[in-house]
């Protein structure tokens, strides 16, 4: 699969529609840009994905513990960690059709038309700019390469400036009692100030994380690439703090085991990458992207970032509390110095859709050909896990596919339909990525048996009704 086709692309949002996955939000009065809403099965994947994570960051590590914090957060957070200050992206607008554009996205839709080597010298400059924050230099990279505005066609940008990323609103009932607080942009401030809370309730002792799954809010400029790039999002972050001097030793731990995570979802490795950043933000010392081979490219789907004890010293600055933690191993007092991984858990959703969607060729007996779409989610993150299918519906089928149903679905997501032709239910099935389908058909009266179809291979075989659940377990596990 070639990484810029457009077309698997929009066949992925479409089939995401079509199937429950995920919707344009309030479609009915023609949506609102870059917000989504999950369906049936995108919200059952959505939460398996979620849940995987968890597990595998709590209960998997003995020194992490979760916590959920409010989505709203006093507003001097937002000045201590920098993002009133600093959370704002180089912005060029077009003044013949009023779009603005981040000068970054721009220049790199621009060196996608551009034959490789060109390309990578163009981005490579522009990473270069970007790292000293050389605007007039970007602006005249633009200029230089006569990149046009998709919308107007001509060249007539503005000069190049900074725009802020957090929304705000108020908080009071009446203008008077108001405040300006801000949606959060990342959950990572929740963990941060919660810090001392976390040690001391735990009995938590250096080297601990804290993990936190959340919803995050930027008003992104350019809102395209479906649930690449949205206004709403959630991130799944984990703040790791350890002994000042440990911290690059933690973040290589780190780097190596989140990309085990990923590749423990079951893609093909040549689909990851690691991206060093070149400009650091202005509170790491090392940081990196896990990058996914998406349709239209590599990248990032999570970032490690090496934050120093940059966050917990601004809060204690600026809070005037001590955020210290007493090391009795070295008798000493200090502030931890923190690795951070934060990961996007609608990319990581995006991941799975676009590289679960296949469509198949499949021969007929008749000789002529019909094409199968096939959702091939990993079992352990499928939304539906088994689907009860009676090949008719009368002579106790039915009943006996219930009875299957009740002691299944307690132990994972089970559907049951008995309406339509078994080729088609088998087709609905595979459209929403459910691994395991059983029919049971008049044999099972007799012996007892029924039929197990696997979605990516179409086998089937017969096996024991009474080993329907612990076969299905095994094989998600
Ligand atoms: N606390 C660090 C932090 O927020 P980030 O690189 O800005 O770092 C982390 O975001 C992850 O959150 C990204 O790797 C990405 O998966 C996800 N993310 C960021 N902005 C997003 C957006 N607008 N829409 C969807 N996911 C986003």
């Amino acid at each position: 699969m070639a990484s810029n086709d457009n077309n698997k692309f929009q066949a992925v949002i479409a089939h995401a529609k079509e199937y429950g996955f995920v919707f344009p939000s309030s479609e009915i009065y023609d949506g609102l840009s870059a917000v989504y809403d999950y369906g049936p099965w995108g919200s059952e994947l959505k939460k398996n994905i979620r849940d995987y994570w968890w597990k595998n960051m709590t209960q998997m590590h003995e020194n992490i513990v979760g916590i959920d914090a409010a989505i709203f957060m006093h507003p001097t957070t937002w000045k201590a960690s920098g993002h009133v200050d600093n959370f704002s992206d180089p912005m060029i607008d077009n003044r013949d059709s009023k779009k603005r554009y981040r000068v970054d996205h721009l220049i790199e839709g621009y060196a996608e038309t551009l034959p490789t080597a060109e390309a990578s010298a163009l981005l490579t400059q522009m990473d270069q700019l970007l790292a000293v924050e050389d605007f007039s230099g970007i602006k005249q990279l633009i200029s230089d390469n006569k990149i046009k505005c998709g919308v107007s066609g001509t060249a007539n940008w503005t000069d190049v400036r900074q725009f802020n990323l957090m929304f705000s609103t108020q908080l009071g009932s009446v203008a008077e009692e108001s405040d300006t607080i801000y949606l959060r942009p990342e959950t990572a401030q929740g963990i941060f100030v919660n810090f001392l809370n976390v040690q001391k309730s735990a009995r938590m002792k250096i080297p601990f994380g804290i993990a936190q799954v959340g919803k995050a809010f930027r008003n992104e400029i350019v809102a395209r690439q479906f649930i690449f790039r949205m206004r709403e999002f959630e991130q799944m972050e984990m703040q790791f703090f350890c002994r000042p001097g440990t911290e690059l030793e933690w973040y290589e731990y780190w780097k190596q085991e989140r990309l085990n995570w990923h590749l423990s979802l079951g893609f093909d490795k040549s689909k990851y990458r690691f991206h060093d950043h070149v400009k650091l933000a202005h509170y790491a010392n090392a940081a990196v992207d896990i990058e996914f081979e998406f349709p239209f490219g590599f990248k990032e789907v999570e970032g490690i970032h090496s934050r120093t004890d940059y966050d917990l010293r601004r809060h204690q600055e600026f809070s005037g509390k001590k955020l210290q933690y007493f090391d009795p191993e070295i008798n000493k007092n200090y502030i931890p110095f923190v690795v951070e991984t934060s990961i996007g858990l609608d990319r990581t959703c995006l991941v799975v859709l676009s590289e679960s969607y296949t469509e198949e060729i499949i021969p007929k007996e008749n000789g002529t050909k019909d094409t199968r779409v096939v959702m091939k989610i990993p079992p352990k993150i499928a939304p539906i896990k088994l689907a009860i299918l009676p090949l008719l519906k009368k002579d106790g089928l039915p009943e006996i596919g219930r009875d299957i149903m009740k002691v299944c679905r307690e132990e994972f997501y089970c559907f049951y339909e008995e309406k339509d032709a078994i080729g088609k239910r088998y087709r609905r099935m595979d459209a929403i990525g459910t691994p395991f389908c059983i029919t049971i058909d008049h044999q099972t009266k007799e012996d007892e048996t029924v039929t197990i179809r696997y979605r990516d291979s179409m086998e089937q075989e017969r096996i024991p009704m009474a080993r329907v659940k612990e076969i299905v377990k095994e094989k998600i596990k």
